[in-house]
């Protein structure tokens, strides 16, 4: 594990008053939307996703169609479309989106379809499940409308082709450099936060490896009351701290947003706070 510096990722939003809503401890930040999202790539996404918020849209739209944009930028190498494949050639999805009522749907090792956040929306919205995986995601998906495509770019294949042939088959993976996911949290006008994750996971990783992404609290975590929070780095450490999840209950105990962001490989949004941490300084 290497130290890296990855200083903030994308963020809209300017404060405006904190308004006190329905509980009477609960401060809510309304008619202030904010969209935070992980990583360069993240930019783009938020500004479709601020376009959403700003016509009164809702915090669930907007992180569905900001990540959208990243996982159908053939260039983006570690979400979506062109994502780089696993040791076998395969490009393999993990997603997950939770709303601001606690529902959630998740897809994991889900193949050639381009858009999996929308697969996870609509396991969250149409079945009584939360995650769908591998061939039974892919069934899920076509039977809703989504249409199979081929997902491996020729950049992709030929730096997996590269990696083939210099690398000992039994390194545990590839390059992760650039492996990570857009995960996009959002509030909307309405004070509602929610929050979206999705990558390709961790390049020339072992065929079937599912990283923290699909996972809620590991790859992100929405509490309504108290913030959400979602996860960049390497999926097996966010996996085993429940690195989201952890968040949001250290800030409903009080914490601030700086402090545990430093430790966890975090993006997050405090609901108490009057704007969103930008910052993160990440230790891998
Ligand atoms: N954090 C993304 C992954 O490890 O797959």
């Amino acid at each position: 594990m290497k130290r890296r510096n990855f200083i903030k990722v994308g963020a809209a939003g300017l404060a405006s008053p904190i308004l006190l809503a329905g509980n009477k401890n609960m401060k809510v930040n309304k008619n202030n939307p904010i969209v935070i999202s992980t990583w360069s790539h993240g930019m783009p996404a938020n500004e479709v996703s601020m376009k959403i918020l700003k016509k009164n849209g809702s915090a669930l739209d907007a992180v569905e169609a900001g990540v959208q944009v990243t996982e159908a930028d053939a260039e983006n190498q570690s979400v979506g479309l062109g994502g780089r494949p696993d040791r076998e050639g395969n490009v393999t999805l993990d997603a997950c989106i939770m709303d601001s009522d606690g529902n959630a749907g998740a897809v994991a090792f889900l193949q050639n379809i381009k858009h999996p956040i929308s697969v996870a929306r609509k396991v969250m919205e149409k079945t009584d499940h939360v995650m769908l995986a591998g061939k039974g995601a892919l069934k899920f998906a076509l039977e809703n409308g989504f249409k199979k495509e081929n997902l491996l770019t020729e950049k992709s294949k030929k730096g997996w082709l590269e990696w083939k042939k210099n690398n000992n088959i039994k390194d545990s993976w590839g390059p992760n450099d650039d492996h990570d996911p857009i995960t996009s949290l959002a509030q909307d006008n309405e004070g509602n936060l929610s929050g979206a994750c999705t990558t390709s996971g961790l390049a020339y990783k072992l065929h079937g490896r599912v990283g923290d992404s699909p996972i809620i609290g590991a790859g992100m975590y929405v509490d309504n009351e108290v913030g959400v929070a979602g996860a960049t780095g390497v999926g097996e450490l966010v996996i085993k701290t429940c690195g989201s999840f952890l968040i949001v209950e250290l800030m409903r105990h009080g914490y601030s947003a700086w402090k545990p962001a430093r430790k966890q490989l975090i993006v997050l949004l405090n609901k108490k706070a009057v704007k969103p941490n930008y910052k993160l300084d990440i230790l891998h």
